[in-house]
């Protein structure tokens, strides 16, 4: 699949969020290594610690229809009404600490600053020394 073809469904996910809050609406898009995509948006509540960001909505939701293979990432985060981000965006370091469960090294994260205008960077980039409970490669 397309880099864009995705980074199209994070946008689309985007109008989706739940952000009244913080005025920051984040989506994200998790392509299957089968070709499925599992959307997700950011979901605040007023009670603030309980928001859970756009990336672990989409990976929970893979995870949860028995997924566990993941090609790649698309991620766009905006505020709510506007169409282009502070910077291509990157995944907060909680989200990259779940996505290390199951996402190799090489897996391209596509970072959106406008539904048009990203960048591809490889996931071990972003996060290169996660907590692991035992030693890995
Ligand atoms: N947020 C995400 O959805 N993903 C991230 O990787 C970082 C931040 C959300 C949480 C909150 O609703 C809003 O962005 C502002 O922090």
């Amino acid at each position: 699949m397309e880099h864009s073809a995705l980074a199209a469904r994070a946008a689309a996910a985007r109008y989706n969020a739940y952000a009244p809050y913080s005025g920051f609406a984040v989506g994200a898009a998790l392509l299957c290594r089968d070709g499925e995509i599992f959307t997700g948006v950011n979901v605040e509540n007023s009670s603030y610690g309980l928001t859970v960001c756009a990336e672990r909505n989409a990976l929970f939701a893979a995870i949860g229809a028995g997924k566990r293979e993941f090609a790649a990432l698309a991620v766009y985060a905006a505020p709510i009404g506007a169409d282009e981000g502070p910077d291509y965006t990157r995944p907060c370091g909680a989200c990259l600490q779940a996505l290390a469960e199951f996402c190799e090294g090489d897996m391209p994260i596509i970072r959106l600053r406008t539904e048009s205008d990203f960048t591809v960077t490889p996931f071990g980039e972003l996060f290169p020394y996660g907590f692991t409970l035992s030693e890995k490669e």
